[in-house]
Formats: C-alpha cells, structure tokens, sequence
C-alpha cells in the first residue's frame, strides 16, 4: 500500500472554525456542565476552570450556542440585565431558569478565547426579535439595545460576526417548523433586517441537502448567507440509545461526504459555491439519547423522559469507534476545505460531548483526543493525497446495508508559517496492524503521536484511562519510508517538523 503527496499539489488551506464545538441548554451541557456556580472549581462568573482549560488546550476556535431545538422558542431578552424570566422550556420540556444568557455566553467565550456563534430563535421568533439581538450585541450605543447591553455592564460591543438563522426548521420535530416557502421568506426577512443593523456580521440559515428546501432558501435569500448550515448524526439512537458497534460504526465512514458533495452540487446550481460555505454546526457520529420528548403521547412523565438523559453520560459508550469515527469526519472536512468552513462538534460538554464534568474534575473522553492531535500536531495547508491499493473491507450498517469501508484513510498536511509534514493516518481495522510506505519528498525526524487504547472498546472515565495520547520516535525520513499503524487507531505523523 503507497501513499503519495507531492508539497505543490495544495488542496487548500483549512479554516480552524472545522474544529469548532456546540454547547447547548440540554440537560447538564450548560448547568451544572460548563456553567457551576458554587462548586469549589468554578470561578467568580460560575464557569469551570477545568473545563475551560481542557477548551483552551484544543483552541476551541468557535462555540455554536444556545441550540440545538433549544433555540426555538428561547426569548434572549428573558435572559439578559438584572430580571431574569425563568421559562418552559417547550422543546426539552424541563424549566430554563435564564440565570445563563448571552452575556453569560460571551464572557465565557472570551475566556476559552473562542469566536461566539448564536443561533437565533426562528421558530417562535421573529426577524425583527433576531435583528435586536444583534443590535444588543454589536450596536455601540445606538437605540434601546446596544443601552440595554452597556447598562448591564457592558460599555464595549460584544462584536459577535457568526449568527445562524434558526436550527433545523425544515424537522417536523422543531418548535415552529416551517415550510419551504414560509423558509425562504422568513431568512429573508431576518438576513436583511440583521445585516442592517450589522453588515459585518456573517450569517448562516438552517438546511439540509434537499433540492426544495435550496431552492427556496437561495433564490430568496442566497445574496445575504455567508454559510449554509448542515446537521449531520449518523448513529441513529436518541430513542433507544443501543450505539452501533465498531463495525457498524466504520460503515457509516464509507460515504461521510455525501452531504458535501450534494450541497456543493447545489452551490454551484446557483453559482454560489464561492460565496457561501458550509458549516457543519452540529455533528456527531452519534445522536443524542432523549426518548419519549418529541411526542404528545398521553401519560408520558417526567421520569420517563428526563432521567433517561443521564445514560448520555456514561462515559464507556464513547470509545475508539467514537475517536475513529471522528478522525474520519475530520480528514473528510479538511479535504473539502474549499467549500466546508466551519463545523461544530455536538456537544462540546456532556450528553455526546468530548468533556465529561462531575462535580470533582472531568473526563477527557476518547474524541477529545482526536481534537488535540489535530488542532496541536496537524498542518493547516492541505495537500492533495492519493492512495494505492488500499485495503476495503465489506461492512455492515446497522439499517443492513454492506458497504464497501477503506481500511486506511491518509491525509497529508504541511505548514504555512514552518518547514515540515504531518500526516493524518487512520487505521479503520478493528484488529489488524496496517503498513503503507510514503512517497513524500521531505527530510528530518519523523515522530507519531497516536491513539488506539488496547481494544475497540477502550474508554475513559472517572479514575480509568483507557484512550491516552503516545508518541514514538522513527528515525530519519525517506522517501518510501514504511509507516505501520496499530489497529483502530488516529494517528498523526509528523516528519521534519521545526516549530518556530
Ligand atoms: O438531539 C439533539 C439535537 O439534535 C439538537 O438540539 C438538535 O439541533 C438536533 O436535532
């Protein structure tokens, strides 16, 4: 098996924002989550210090929030200045207390040093509700907002540049769903009135990859997006909360860009491919486990429906076949970094997250790792990669279907600012070691930094670590060097790296 890259074949350079996180008010992401006041590790805001720092270690470029179904029938203003108004929450069915808002929201973003990215209620919302968030955020002191914002204590602008445009209004399942007709008047109204307050800002709307939805949303909207945004679960288990297995779990890589690939066709329709990109603003192999919410059964209780949001939380469901899953779904965005800009892992804190909290410390579970080997080892320029006799495996997915899975996904990036390579390599088999030679013009020292854990199932937890970060030391490079990768493993290479 060869793999070839070639240091003038660039496919582009990688926007950071693909490493991008959600947090949404569900269940213990925001309280009791990130945002604990009164427990011994949190600061004078309420915010986890540990959590932060674990954010800050990966460079969480961009934070999506406050949903997620949430959003759509949240009221910002009911959370913001000294009265705060506790609602029902009509899609998580539980009460939002409103102690956590957007200014809140910001000071939390300032401290992990990411970029906001607020997604507005276009549900029960309307576009004049969406624009007074923006002018409450962005508006120096104009009008009864922007004095709003500075009375509550905040003399500066919050300057937040990425707002989506609702959250998968086209669900059945989402507080005020809309139709395509009604989508595309409704983002249009809302894009104008917000880009009149703040033409800096850059603005997303919910899609998915059908041809009517598009049409609509971009012959009547398409001159004000600057995103288009795409949700994407592949496992599908928020009734059962039964995860795929390994193999079933690698299945679903098999076409992990089919949904590029559509709204890139559909861009390009429009002849907009080089104005909007996609973003991803949640993903996750898995999707979240909350049973029995969506629905106007008779009888259903609480317990039946919000205790059941705990077993997101045990901490052995999220193993190798997560970390892989994810390493895939990442190689895949680079790849396609001309078009795809952003993407927000689903959720960043809890549920599916990659930090777990207990009132003690946290957990790292295994995706957490796969963002730090990308965000830390890899390059940002992207270098078109080809393989050679690769081995496929014919696979089950769990609706039944055997697709054909590439046992070894290689990418091959370098550095804009430095001299070097390093190479995303994902070993997809479940049990067998995986050599290819590299044929790459390129010298130095060649190290690997690298997850596996000792099984498929390997896990962390509280006092169990069973998915950490290794590195070994190769030698010298040269060219058709052979590289061996362990089984279901992410592994990141890096061969005559000089850091400045
Ligand atoms: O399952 C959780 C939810 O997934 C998010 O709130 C929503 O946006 C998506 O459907």
């Amino acid at each position: 098996m060869k793999i070839h890259a070639k240091e003038h074949r660039v496919l582009g350079q990688r926007d950071p924002m693909i490493y991008g996180h959600f947090i949404e008010h569900f269940h213990r992401q925001i309280y009791g989550g990130v945002y604990d006041p009164g427990n011994p590790l949190s600061d004078e805001d309420g915010l986890r210090t540990d959590v932060l720092s674990a954010m800050r270690k990966i460079h969480v470029p961009i934070l999506r929030w406050p949903g997620g179904c949430f959003v759509s029938s949240y009221h910002w203003k009911d959370g913001v200045g000294e009265k705060r108004v506790p609602l029902f929450d009509k899609a998580w069915r539980v009460e939002e207390p409103n102690t956590f808002g957007t200014d809140e929201y910001i000071q939390m973003c300032r401290k992990i040093g990411c970029e906001p990215y607020i997604c507005t209620n276009a549900g029960t919302g309307t576009a004049e509700e969406m624009s007074d968030w923006v002018e409450y955020c962005n508006l120096e002191n104009e009008g009864q907002y922007a004095k709003w914002r500075i009375a509550n204590g905040y003399e500066e602008p919050h300057k937040v540049k990425y707002w989506s445009i609702g959250n998968e209004n086209y669900g059945w399942w989402e507080i005020g769903a809309k139709d395509e007709k009604e989508w595309g008047r409704l983002t249009l109204e809302a894009a104008k009135m917000m880009k009149h307050v703040d033409p800096c800002t850059e603005l997303s709307a919910a899609a998915l990859t059908d041809i009517d939805w598009n049409v609509n949303l971009l012959k009547n909207c398409g001159q004000f997006l600057d995103w288009i945004s795409i949700h994407e679960y592949w496992d599908p288990i928020h009734e059962t909360n039964d995860g795929a297995d390994y193999d079933a779990c690698m299945a679903y890589t098999a076409d992990i860009g089919h949904s590029v690939r559509k709204v890139r066709g559909l861009l390009e329709a429009f002849g907009l491919e080089k104005k909007i990109r996609i973003a991803f603003d949640e993903w996750n192999l898995r999707q979240w486990y909350h049973p029995k919410v969506h629905c106007i059964e008779q009888g259903v209780t609480k317990e039946e429906y919000v205790v059941p949001r705990n077993d997101n939380d045990i901490n052995s469901q999220y193993t190798m076949a997560d970390a892989v899953f994810t390493a895939s779904f990442l190689n895949m965005c680079n790849r396609n970094c001309d078009i795809v800009g952003m993407a927000n892992f689903a959720p960043i804190v809890n549920t599916r997250g990659c930090i777990y909290t207990y009132p003690d410390g946290i957990v790292l579970r295994s995706t957490y790792h796969v963002f730090d080997l990308y965000v830390n080892y890899l390059g940002d320029v992207v270098l078109d990669t080809w393989q050679e006799d690769v081995p496929v495996k014919k696979m089950k997915r769990v609706d039944g279907e055997i697709v054909e899975v590439e046992q070894l996904d290689v990418l091959v990036t370098s550095f804009s600012d430095h001299a070097g390579y390093a190479v995303a390599a994902i070993n997809k088999s479940a049990d067998e070691e995986l050599s290819f030679t590299l044929e790459l013009d390129a010298a130095g020292a060649v190290t690997v930094d690298y997850i596996c854990g000792d099984s498929t199932e390997a896990y962390n937890d509280v006092d169990h670590d069973g998915v950490v970060i290794q590195h070994k030391e190769l030698g010298a490079f040269e060219s058709g060097m052979t590289i061996t990768l362990p089984p279901h493993s992410v592994n990141v290479i890096r061969i005559g790296v000089e850091e400045a």
